[in-house]
């Protein structure tokens, strides 16, 4: 019997059972997962508990990863409050400051020229009474259709830098010299057509810093209002974490955020895989950059 797919959110939120991730899957089936990632966005396996070899295996059948950000030689980023020794980390650690930023409404690597594609999270180890530390998504793709219509004109073919170190200054830990080098400041159009589907998609979260041709303060007070419009609840879907989960979730079409919880008590590792982009980000033909110059030129 192939994939069990069910609907749990509104919009684009599904469950996919009858299905073991630790095994090589055939070229069918990771086919079948795929069409089932561009109909709904975001998926959760339940009962998968992957090793890191495991989940980056599975992951690879989806395209190229990305670097961790701290350790290059590895493709996976481990997110959670422990320690190398197993101990819970001081959430006053740089690390668990650093991480602090993934509480903002985000899509993966808006701080790179190409922007993550798909990300898939592994719930390693979840207290069983954890309170909080959920994760949420919220369907950009929906909310771009249901835009006003004078939102929407507002950001057509607008371009907007991203940048590492707004969301940093939001939580309160920013990047030192040696990281701003290594993270500039990108710029992505506002609205991303995904490659595949050909949908369009509200693209503005935490690391959006201004558009291109706009002061700052307008430019936020902008962002503020459609993430506000973007993140109402029939956008949004919940996801409570069992020890096992893998969610896999579409950087083009959703953005995420993780719930606070008490870091000092809980232990949550969770553990991340993501896809490449394929950018950078394309206009009218011309890459983003080259487009807002011109259109800057015009003005
Ligand atoms: C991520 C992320 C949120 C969470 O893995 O990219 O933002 O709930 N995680 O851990
Ligand atoms: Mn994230």
């Amino acid at each position: 019997m192939g994939l069990q797919v069910k609907r749990l959110g509104r919009t684009f939120f599904a469950e996919v059972r009858n299905i073991d991730l630790r095994s090589m899957l055939g070229n069918e089936t990771v086919a079948e997962i795929r069409s089932a990632w561009m109909e709904h966005g975001v998926l959760v396996f339940p009962g998968q508990l992957l090793t890191d070899a495991q989940q980056v295996a599975f992951s690879l059948r989806f395209g190229d990863l990305e670097e961790d950000l701290i350790d290059p030689t590895k493709f996976i980023a481990n997110l959670g409050n422990l320690d190398e020794d197993g101990k819970l980390r001081d959430p006053a650690s740089l690390k668990s400051r650093f991480l602090r930023a993934n509480q903002l409404w985000h899509s993966d690597s808006a701080y790179f020229p190409a922007a993550a594609k798909l990300s898939f999270l592994n719930g390693r180890r979840i207290a069983p009474d954890m309170i909080g530390g959920e994760t949420q998504w919220a369907d950009m793709r929906a909310a771009y259709d249901e835009l006003p219509e004078a939102s929407r004109a507002a950001i057509e073919g607008k371009v907007a830098v991203h940048d590492m170190q707004t969301s940093r200054a939001k939580t309160g830990r920013l990047l030192s010299p040696e990281e701003r080098a290594k993270w500039p400041p990108v710029t992505h159009p506002m609205v991303r057509v995904h490659e595949e589907t050909g949908r369009k998609a509200l693209y503005v979260g935490s690391q959006a810093t201004c558009i291109v041709g706009a002061g700052e303060v307008e430019s936020q007070k902008l962002f503020a209002e459609l993430m506000d419009f973007a993140t109402q609840d029939k956008f949004v879907h919940t996801h409570v974490w069992r020890e096992g989960d893998l969610v896999c979730w579409d950087n083009r079409r959703v953005v995420h955020r993780q719930r606070p919880f008490d870091e000092a008590k809980f232990p949550r590792v969770v553990v991340r895989t993501t896809v490449r982009g394929t950018g950078p980000d394309v206009i009218d033909g011309k890459p983003v950059d080259e487009y807002a110059r011109l259109k800057a030129m015009a003005a």
